[in-house]
């Protein structure tokens, strides 16, 4: 499948609706910006925040007219209020670090041609720490991008200092509700597998696409489930494009959250697609063991997932071990075992070693089944950077089995003192820590 393509054309914009600047001062206060028509452009192609970023010029194009193709609804603020029933609390959905999500309804009796469903409201937190500009890219990305495992966005608002997305609504929530929520009950084995190849596919779509897309936020809260769990990746914020033509990786500020990144992204800004891979190797993870990448609830040496996990990973019979007990045995072994190769592989040091979103989605698929025998046999060939990572490794003694799902909501915000100098430096003031 393709990105949905557009033509778009010179409108007019909302007066405060406008151009993304480099810095973030004018993001957030964009009124503040003279505002100068950009050159009108009519080709073909997805319309990306570099396409808008040139310092000298500012975004005069109306977004409903602009992503006209893309049936986008631009909605006024007091529509917004009827959709979310003035954002009651009754219908309050969550938070995260874009501000406030509630729940509402839509139906043509608001904007005919209006399909009646449910649908979440993300309220941008004008005190929060993300702004205009990721708002826009998210406008931007999910506006033209479709595909069966990416989240519709219906619509937005953009009214005054004001930010909103309006997405269809997802009945089960977060895969991070669903697999860490203390009362919670466990996801089967097949789900977990059904939610990893559907996750994989709505990356692989985006690394694929004739403009490739880096979507740098790949984490279970960002994965969310359908009433049949069928997975759709949300929050494009940080999305970027991906390298062109003979580049090898986009420059970036690192920006991401911590227990996701990938570590080369991390040390040196480096952006491509295998960053997402890593991150990928890490919710494979989570959804085979149920503990989360970050947990400062275990003891030092089990907080950070990858790095306790890594050594069980090849080792069928170490493996059992930490596969998340709420499964109670019911799992295929000879799929976990295949499901941890793979995630070793993706979380390897060397990003060049690890596969792309194709292999993966090729290797997870037969994993569905919970029969072994339609599996079939399990060879693993060991990547030749296993000598190389960890030179004069010994498999270490298991630790004792910990409870699972220990981590209250709390632990979301808790810092941590992991990479604490490299998060600190100026590079990395976008890293979420967790
Ligand atoms: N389209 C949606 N349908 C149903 N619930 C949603 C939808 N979008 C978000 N939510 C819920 O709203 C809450 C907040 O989501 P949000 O994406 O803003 O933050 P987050 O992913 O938890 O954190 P972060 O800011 O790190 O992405 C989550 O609990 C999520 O389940
Ligand atoms: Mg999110």
């Amino acid at each position: 499948m393709t990105a949905a393509k557009m033509k778009w054309t010179c409108g007019l914009v909302p007066t405060s609706c406008y151009k993304v600047a480099d810095e973030p001062a004018d993001l957030l206060h964009p009124s503040s910006k003279p505002k100068k028509p950009v050159s009108t452009q009519t080709s073909f192609h997805r319309l990306s925040l570099s396409d808008l970023s040139n310092p000298n010029s500012t975004l005069s194009e109306d977004l409903s007219i602009s992503l006209k193709g893309s049936n986008l609804h631009a909605f006024t603020l007091a529509e917004m209020r009827v959709i979310t029933q003035n954002f009651s609390s009754s219908n309050f959905l969550g938070e995260g670090g874009f501000g406030p999500v509630h729940k509402g309804f839509v139906d043509d009796k608001l904007r005919h041609g209006l399909k009646a469903q449910s649908v979440a409201v993300k309220l941008l937190d004008l005190d929060g720490s993300q702004g205009h500009r990721e708002w826009l890219t998210e406008v931007l990305f999910l506006g033209q991008l479709r595909h069966p495992h990416l989240v519709k966005l219906i619509g937005y608002c953009c009214e005054d200092e004001h930010r909103l997305l309006v997405y269809e609504y997802m009945p089960r929530g977060s895969l991070e509700n669903q697999l860490f929520r203390r009362f919670s009950v466990s996801l089967s084995w097949s789900t977990r597998m059904k939610i990893a190849v559907g996750a994989a596919k709505g990356l692989a779509f985006l690394h694929e696409a004739e403009k490739p897309v880096i979507y740098r936020d790949f984490k279970a809260s960002n994965i969310l489930l359908d009433s049949d769990f069928t997975p759709k990746l949300s929050d494009f914020g940080l999305a970027i494009d991906g390298p062109e033509g003979d580049e090898t990786h986009v420059s970036t500020r690192v920006m991401g959250t911590e227990g996701y990144a990938a570590p080369e992204y991390i040390m040196t800004g480096h952006l491509t697609a295998m960053s997402d891979v890593y991150s990928f190797g890490v919710v494979l993870l989570e959804l085979l063991t149920g503990r989360r990448s970050v947990d400062t609830t275990r003891t030092k040496r089990e907080q950070n997932l990858v790095e306790y996990a890594r050594p069980f990973l090849n080792d069928a019979r170490k493996l059992t071990r930490i596969i998340d007990p709420r499964l109670e045995g019911q799992f295929s072994e000879k799929g976990a075992q295949k499901a941890a190769a793979l995630a070793y592989q993706c979380l390897s040091h060397r990003p060049k070693t690890r596969p792309n979103m194709s292999t993966v989605v090729k290797t997870l698929e037969p994993l569905t089944a919970f029969d072994d025998a339609s599996i079939g046999t399990f060879v693993y060939t060991a990547p030749p950077q296993q000598q190389h990572e960890k030179p004069g490794y010994r498999p270490r003694t298991p630790p004792p089995r910990s409870p699972v799902n220990r981590q209250s909501d709390s632990d979301r915000n808790r810092r941590r003192e992991v990479h604490k100098n490299v998060m600190n430096s100026p590079l990395h003031s976008g890293v979420r820590r967790r």
